[in-house]
């Protein structure tokens, strides 16, 4: 896999490197503080918008192994990674998640560790996932009503899902719920789901859906996007609030007064985030990713595996961020030539 070879533009910051206190910053000034890291690309869930009912998995061995992302977690906390996600696939699937999870809240230099998870495993974990501290939870949920559920996501786990969503509100671990907003699908469903806020305290984030779906429908432009999710709500609550959107966050937050929980639209397709992004991304199969479009920069996993050092591995990803493409938009121009994009549940969102 080759790096991207880009013009060095002349926001570059070729020399930037980091320490215990400055964190690796890109070409364009942006630190990065902050890891997505994809632990398997199997998911017990088919929803519609990120994979095909025959989806067909890695082979285990082409995952890395928990020592393999283990190293990552660590060189990535030497660059100056602080925070870090856990996605998947679905990551309660992947056996030993739970010992990777405490090993990479113990890891010096990571002050946040959060999970993106689907619900339908998640339940028995929330009392250790409370003791050990998760910064975070977000669960995957893209309606509230059980037959809507089963359309999307072509399995009958809705009880098991709402019974995660259930422990997670009582437990008291900050909880966002994503539901990717479908024309023809789920746009029933948003109201709804924003009156879920009116007693509950969590965040309820409505995704622009975006063309990671593993080939199975086209997207060259969407119907839903973050204005239309915007004026559908406001159109419901006239006296909506706008609460902005906290440092590097994916999400715009809004609120309906004296409602306990939040709203949220991520302008995903849109991609009007890009000049905060202070992420990388290490995909199910260990491929390194600096903009959620690109086709994958640096094959991790074949670097680790060919004997390379702690250093090397390093150096090798800060070159890589050196290179970063200035947003999503011009990623997708670089690097995706055909419709045919990978699925989600490989990249980890
Ligand atoms: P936090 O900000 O840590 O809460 O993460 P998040 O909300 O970005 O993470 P989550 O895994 O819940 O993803 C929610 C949606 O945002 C998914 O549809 C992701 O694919 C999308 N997303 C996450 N990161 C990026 C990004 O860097 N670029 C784009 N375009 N979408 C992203
Ligand atoms: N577009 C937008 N969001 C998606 N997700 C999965 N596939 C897509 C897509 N095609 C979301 C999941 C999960 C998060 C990691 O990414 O619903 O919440
Ligand atoms: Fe970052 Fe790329 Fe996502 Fe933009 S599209 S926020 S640059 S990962």
């Amino acid at each position: 896999m080759q790096l991207p070879v880009l013009p060095s533009p002349a926001s570059s910051n070729k020399h930037s490197t980091a320490s215990a206190n400055t964190p690796l910053t890109d070409n364009y000034g942006r630190p990065i503080t902050y890891l997505r890291l994809a632990v398997t690309d199997r998911c017990n869930l088919r929803c519609v918008y990120c994979m095909p009912e025959n989806m067909r998995f890695l082979p285990t061995k082409e995952l890395l192994t928990n020592e393999e992302m283990m190293r990552l977690v660590e060189v990535s906390a030497a660059l100056g990674v602080r925070k870090v996600r856990l996605t998947g696939g679905e990551p309660f699937v992947r056996q030993g998640i739970m010992d990777l999870l405490w090993r990479i809240s113990e890891t010096k230099g990571i002050e946040e560790v959060h999970i993106t998870t689907n619900g339908v495993l998640t339940a028995q974990y929330v009392p250790e996932l409370k003791r050990m501290g998760i910064a975070s939870v977000n669960l995957s949920m893209d309606s509230f009503d059980a037959g809507r559920f089963f359309e999307l996501t072509r399995r009958n786990e809705f009880a098991a899902v709402q019974n995660s969503f259930e422990m997670l509100i009582e437990s008291g671990i900050p909880l966002s719920v994503n539901a990717v907003v479908m024309e023809g699908n789920n746009t029933d469903d948003v109201i709804a789901m924003c009156e879920k806020t009116r007693t509950q305290n969590f965040t309820m984030r409505f995704i622009e859906e975006m063309p990671f779906n593993g080939g199975t429908h086209e997207l060259p432009t969407i119907v839903w996007d973050y204005k239309k999710i915007l004026a559908s709500i406001q159109a419901a609550y006239p006296n909506l609030e706008r609460v902005g959107r906290s440092n590097h966050a994916t999400a715009e937050l809004y609120r309906v007064p004296d409602y306990a929980g939040q709203i949220g639209i991520i302008a995903g397709f849109s991609r009007t985030f890009c000049g905060a992004c202070n992420r990388i991304r290490i995909t199910a199969k260990g491929t390194l990713k600096t903009c959620l479009y690109d086709n994958g920069v640096l094959d991790l996993k074949a670097l680790l595996r060919s004997g390379a050092s702690n250093e090397e591995v390093s150096t090798a990803i800060a070159d890589c961020v050196q290179h970063r493409f200035r947003d999503g938009i011009e990623a997708e121009r670089h690097t995706h030539t055909s419709a045919a994009f990978d699925s989600m549940s490989e990249i980890g969102g």
